[in-house]
């Protein structure tokens, strides 16, 4: 059975007390509430406190993700953080491609391929973000889009490669809107992304494959959305800002 992953993206918020907070509330939560076996909490705070979030995991049943990562390996890019460096702190996960970073930082389909690239060199786990913008859905070419997301960003992987990825599609138009898609839309792009998979790679990397939804998912809507076939977890924005409505969120399979 694929793996159940509830993913916090906590973007640029938090000062370091605030966030020692939130990892302290959420561990107590942890302590108190038992997860499903097959669900896996993953936690991506800013990069100055990846250190800490990683260290409070070993602790609890989170895992410590980065929300970006270079396209190179090392050396003069002032600014950035190479995949060693988050291995070497023992992160597991990294989301690659989000909207937020393609619409304001220029991230291209080659350059999510070469972030890629460089967290499977450094045994990370990419969540791979995948999306379409208002006018793409509102023109109808939303499997479209991503279709060219996954197969630009990810199809030059082999399979055992491609078995380590995770994939979140978060349409743009539902992001930080308060605008979820209905689970019925969700799976359809789900269940697209799956059979694009299949045909690349064959039944049991697809089968395999955790695809989450993100975009405006709350304690309130988690429940539909997860229980539909092909979603398989949750990246969360807003709501992963307060530990009992992340808790929550987990808690919804
Ligand atoms: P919101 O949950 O705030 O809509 O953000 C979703 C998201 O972008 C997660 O990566």
């Amino acid at each position: 059975m694929r793996k159940h992953i509830v993913a916090g993206n906590w973007k640029m918020n938090k000062t370091f007390e605030e966030a020692e907070e939130l990892i302290d509330n959420l561990m107590t939560a942890l302590e108190q509430t038992e997860l499903d076996k097959n669900t896996l909490m993953v936690v991506c705070p800013p990069f100055p406190y990846l250190e800490m979030c990683s260290e409070y995991s070993e602790d609890s049943y989170f895992m410590p993700g980065a929300q970006n990562v270079s396209d190179q390996e090392s050396g003069a890019y002032t600014g950035e953080v190479s995949a060693a460096m988050l291995q070497s702190l023992e992160i597991a996960y990294c989301i690659v491609g989000h909207s937020e970073r393609r619409a304001y930082y220029g991230e291209t389909d080659a350059i999510v391929a070469a972030k890629v690239n460089q967290l499977l060199a450094h045994d990370i786990r990419p969540i791979v973000c995948c999306g379409e913008v208002l006018e793409e859905r509102e023109a109808g070419k939303q499997l479209e889009v991503v279709e060219r997301q996954i197969r630009d960003g990810l199809f030059h992987l082999t399979a055992e490669q491609m078995g380590e990825v995770v994939i979140a599609y978060e349409p743009v138009w539902a992001i930080g809107t308060g605008k979820t898609a209905t689970p019925e839309q969700a799976q359809e792009i789900h269940a697209h992304i799956r059979n694009l998979v299949k045909k690349q790679y064959g039944d049991k990397v697809a089968d395999d494959l955790s695809i989450l939804y993100g975009g405006s998912c709350k304690p309130s809507n988690a429940r539909e959305i997860f229980a539909q076939p092909d979603v398989d977890g949750g990246l969360i924005g807003g709501a992963a800002l307060k530990a009992d409505d992340f808790m929550a969120i987990a808690k919804a399979f």
